[in-house]
């Protein structure tokens, strides 16, 4: 089957779902999630949407705040973009019907995380991205021109290589004519051909053993992107939070807000020790890098298998209210946060790489947009910073819809596309091939490129995936194409970029850190 349209968008996160609420008055939409509409990164979010609204915070502290945390690698313009045009996408969010919590005299209640020097975190509870997956999900249900593709997956991106026509990496007209995609309930691979198309495809903390993320961020914009012979960059700054919750049978990993250590919640060995004054003089809410490896640290010297969160010391009722669903989850595992410590761990969380893209969100593939997650804009540099990355989505969503409108005009739906060739394929039995390798990867991810790294760590983990990976590529080709061996093959994918630039990356820096080279000083107002 081929289906045809204007603007195709790859994910129904924040940044897929208001990109397609900004077009789609101007043509025809598809969006596909590869599960149900709002299983995705951005409805997990906690802590909130970081942006300017009142003295004494300005936009100068913000953009200040971020280039610190980005250790010398932002770009001061993206920075300087994103800060300054935050406020109007907070509106714009209102209007969609999200609601972020007021103080009683009407203003905004705003929160505080590690590494911002102001509060100026709008939220909603601690469940600020289920409020925004919400009505985000509801306009986009209601709108005429949007056709709801769930439980299909984006497999790879159709450019002159599916024409018979040879492409070099980083050649710069490789052009996108949209997609093969799997429709999940038919088994069936349809061609999804589109004058445009936006991938908003989410992170990959799957690589990990240990993840914030829902089982879908595992790559998979990225790896299309690759595959097609596009540019990725800044793949080796993979942000770990500091505190999720130790809990070792659940997948994934509950995560205990940064916004608690905002309200004041202290961390503390297990025997009850305060450490963070050892590591940085903002103690507890210095910028996550420097968290987690002082947790990693810790845990490393005491052999313990987590440190705790004391909230114990705080207003009681105050805390219940500001964090009901982590109070909620605590009290499910039998931990009263009011009267106990809450036991935390540092699990992958966030990709600050990803899709390079220039300031329209436009990768170095025609026709090709790139935003949220799994994008590169110059944002983040090596390390981001707290509640920035809601915001980078929604305001690059604005720039991204602007330019495509802009440009659609001139593009036609792509002829002569083939359909998807399954000559000599057969349906794989062996899921446990499948189940292992990515077993096998998680924990190469996790012992050798993890918070902190060595050169000689990377090295095996480059050795070691790459058998991974000619196995997969090897089981791929032979195999009915499933979403599982095609997350397994994108999640490899991933892994070895992240390992080849951190590999690259001579130096420690933000969120790579490795024993062989020297921390740079960093740039601080300390
Ligand atoms: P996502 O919201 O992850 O959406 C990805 C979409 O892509 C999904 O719909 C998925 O189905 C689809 N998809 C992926 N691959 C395919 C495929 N092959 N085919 C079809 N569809 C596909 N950031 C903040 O700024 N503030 C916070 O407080 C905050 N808290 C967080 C808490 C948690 C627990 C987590 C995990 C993240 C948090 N973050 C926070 C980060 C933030 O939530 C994400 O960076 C952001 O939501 C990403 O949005 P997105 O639209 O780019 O992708
Ligand atoms: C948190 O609430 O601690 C997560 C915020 C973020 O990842 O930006």
């Amino acid at each position: 089957m081929t289906r045809k349209t204007d603007f195709l968008v790859i994910g129904s996160g924040l940044a897929g779902l208001s990109y397609a609420l900004k077009v789609a008055d101007k043509g025809k939409v598809i969006l596909l999630s590869k599960t149900k509409l709002e299983e995705t990164n951005t409805r997990y979010a906690q802590g909130g949407i970081a942006a300017v609204t009142y003295s004494p915070d300005s936009h100068k502290k913000h953009i200040e705040d971020t280039l610190i945390c980005g250790d010398g690698l932002c770009n001061e313009n993206i920075v300087r973009k994103v800060v300054s045009e935050a406020s109007a996408q907070i509106l714009e969010l209102i209007s969609w019907g999200a609601k972020f919590d007021k103080k009683p005299d009407g203003h905004f209640d705003l929160a505080k995380e590690g590494g911002h020097s102001e509060h100026r975190i709008l939220h909603h509870k601690d469940n600020t991205g289920y409020e925004i997956q919400r009505a985000l999900t509801e306009q986009v249900i209601q709108h005429q021109n949007i056709e709801i593709l769930d439980h299909y997956f984006a497999i790879d991106l159709l450019t002159q290589h599916h024409l018979g026509v040879p492409v070099a990496r980083h050649q710069d007209d490789i052009t996108c004519f949209g997609i093969y995609a799997l429709n999940i309930r038919t088994n069936q691979i349809e061609t999804i051909l589109s004058k445009t198309t936006l991938l908003a495809t989410g992170g990959m903390g799957n690589i990990y053993q240990t993840t914030t993320n829902p089982e879908i961020a595992t790559g998979d914009g990225i790896a299309m992107v690759y595959r097609a012979k596009g540019i990725i960059e800044n793949m080796e700054f993979v942000q770990f939070h500091p505190t999720s919750l130790f809990n070792p049978t659940q997948r994934p990993s509950f995560l205990i807000t940064e916004a608690m250590r905002g309200f004041g919640a202290i961390l503390r060995t297990k025997n009850g020790k305060e450490f963070m004054y050892k590591y940085d003089k903002r103690q507890s809410l210095a910028p996550r890098d420097i968290v987690a490896r002082a947790i990693d640290t810790e845990m490393k010297i005491s052999g313990d298998e987590y440190v705790y969160l004391d909230a114990t010391h705080l207003n009681a009722e105050k805390l219940k209210a500001h964090f009901p669903n982590i109070n909620t989850k605590c009290l499910e595992l039998g931990i009263n946060i009011t009267t106990e410590f809450i036991p935390v761990v540092p699990a992958a969380h966030y990709l600050c790489g990803g899709i390079k893209v220039d300031t329209n969100g436009c990768t170095t593939i025609r026709r090709l947009y790139a935003i949220g997650e799994n994008s590169s804009t110059g944002l983040h540099g090596a390390n981001r910073l707290a509640s920035n990355s809601l915001i980078e989505a929604i305001v690059y969503a604005e720039s991204a819809a602007s330019h495509t409108i802009e440009n659609v005009s001139a593009y036609e739906n792509q002829k002569n596309i083939p359909a998807w060739n399954d000559e000599g394929t057969s349906h794989n039995e062996e899921m446990v091939l499948i189940t292992q390798e990515y077993k096998e990867l998680q924990a190469i991810m996790t012992n050798y490129v993890g918070i902190v790294r060595s050169n000689l760590r990377l090295k095996r983990a480059f050795d070691r995936l790459e058998i991974i990976y000619s196995e997969t590529e090897e089981l791929f080709d032979k195999s009915v194409v499933s979403v599982n061996i095609c997350q397994l093959r994108n999640a490899i994918n991933v892994a070895y970029l992240t390992i080849k630039m951190a590999r690259r990356r001579r130096e420690s820096r933000g969120l790579h850190y490795t024993i062989d080279y020297p921390q740079r000083n960093k740039l601080s107002k300390l």
